[in-house]
């Protein structure tokens, strides 16, 4: 930073600093305040039993394999959390990428040229649009989460067409679910379906498998991709897939080559995420218990939410003065105001309140009763 940059400043580049203490508050403007935001569902970055995993694995191991796992940079750690991941996830096999945004791209590199056709959901993560570029097909956008939409395109490409839809399983700005069960039965034999499951891994379904369990889906012609960054709470991402396409993205994603792996002590803090939540199903059961009283008091009070058990509720306000009054309210009440302002988003920004298992019954009665005020609903 140059001497005498001001982050007050440069506030239309990147929002104020913020940093999270204390599991379910941060410290924001000198306060601490409740946080409803982020995508840490279960707080697992500060779980004590993961943050020992990660302080042994610097002790034993240093940080960096400083080298790609294609040269001398396999280590065995990778192999066990790629195994532990497709045992959690029910899948025949996974491979690990340095971040949750890269595994979109590498699965388009290792895929390139064998789809006549990409259909993607209009408000699909920017990873997927960016992977969507290196399919080296055409691409087509349909209207967001619309499979009667889907199939117009299709009859219009006509028989030959071998398409691949790329979507989110939950969609971050409402959690809403795609219809993954629509796009199926709509799609041609050969296509499949490449599914960033984001916010759904860990979270959604009775043991945490994601939007596919969640819909009582097989995975057979989905490709999913999920990060390590949101319900594990540590850093990486992840491929599920069957053995050909794991071969397909050994042999030619360009960037998976490339690139070094997770640090060893992120993979060993991961590899304690995904058992610790393969056991412990009390953190879900207390997310779902968490998520239900929110969204069923505020549905009380007539706000309409989309049907799903994702524990993202959005808020788009009607006009500047409510973004002031709700977030006054928030505030007044100790909740910091989550309000994103994202390129492409509403005009005046969007609330997204983000229930975790760890907070408290009175935390979340306090978001209710704010909400309910500022928005003069009961
Ligand atoms: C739908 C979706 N896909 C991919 C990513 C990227 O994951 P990571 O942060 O692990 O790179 C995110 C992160 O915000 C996301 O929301």
């Amino acid at each position: 930073m140059h001497k005498g940059s001001n982050p007050v400043k440069q506030a239309h580049l990147l929002p104020l600093p913020l940093r999270q203490v204390d599991r379910t508050y941060v410290l924001s403007g000198g306060r601490k305040l409740i946080y409803f935001a982020g995508c840490d569902y279960f707080r697992l970055s500060s779980h004590p039993a993961i943050i020992r995993a990660l302080q042994k694995g610097v002790k034993s191991t240093g940080i960096s394999v400083s080298a790609s796992r294609k040269t001398t940079g396999n280590h065995p750690f990778f192999d066990e959390l790629e195994r532990a991941l497709a045992r959690f996830f029910k899948s025949p096999a996974a491979v690990l990428i340095g971040t949750g945004y890269m595994t979109n791209l590498v699965v388009a590199q290792a895929l390139a040229g064998r789809f006549t056709h990409a259909l993607i959901d209009q408000r699909a993560h920017p990873s997927l649009q960016d992977a969507a570029a290196f399919l080296g097909c055409a691409v087509i956008s349909f209207r967001h989460q619309d499979p009667a939409h889907v199939a117009q395109i299709l009859s219009r490409l006509g028989r030959g067409a071998v398409p691949l839809l790329l979507t989110d399983g939950v969609f971050a700005h409402d959690g809403s679910i795609a219809p993954i069960g629509e796009y199926l039965k709509t799609l041609p034999a050969k296509g499949i379906i490449l599914l960033d499951d984001a916010h759904a891994a860990g979270v959604l379904g009775k043991n945490g498998r994601g939007t596919v369990e969640q819909l009582k889906l097989s995975p057979e012609r989905i490709i999913r991709t999920v990060t390590l960054s949101k319900a594990f709470g540590v850093y990486g991402g992840a491929i599920l897939c069957d053995e050909s396409i794991r071969e397909l993205v050994l042999t030619r994603s360009r960037m998976f080559t490339g690139h070094t792996p997770m640090p060893l002590p992120l993979a060993q803090a991961a590899l304690a995420s995904v058992r610790l939540l393969e056991r412990d199903h009390a953190l879900r059961q207390r997310l779902v218990k968490n998520t239900g009283v929110v969204k069923s008091e505020l549905r009380k009070a007539g706000l309409q939410l989309p049907e799903t058990p994702a524990p993202i509720i959005g808020y788009v306000p009607k006009a500047g003065d409510e973004v002031a009054k709700l977030r006054a309210t928030l505030l007044k009440a100790g909740i910091h105001p989550p309000l994103i302002d994202y390129p492409g988003g509403p005009e005046h920004g969007y609330f997204r309140f983000v229930l975790s298992s760890e907070h408290t019954m009175p935390q979340i009665t306090k978001l209710v009763h704010s909400i309910k005020s500022a928005l003069a609903i009961r």
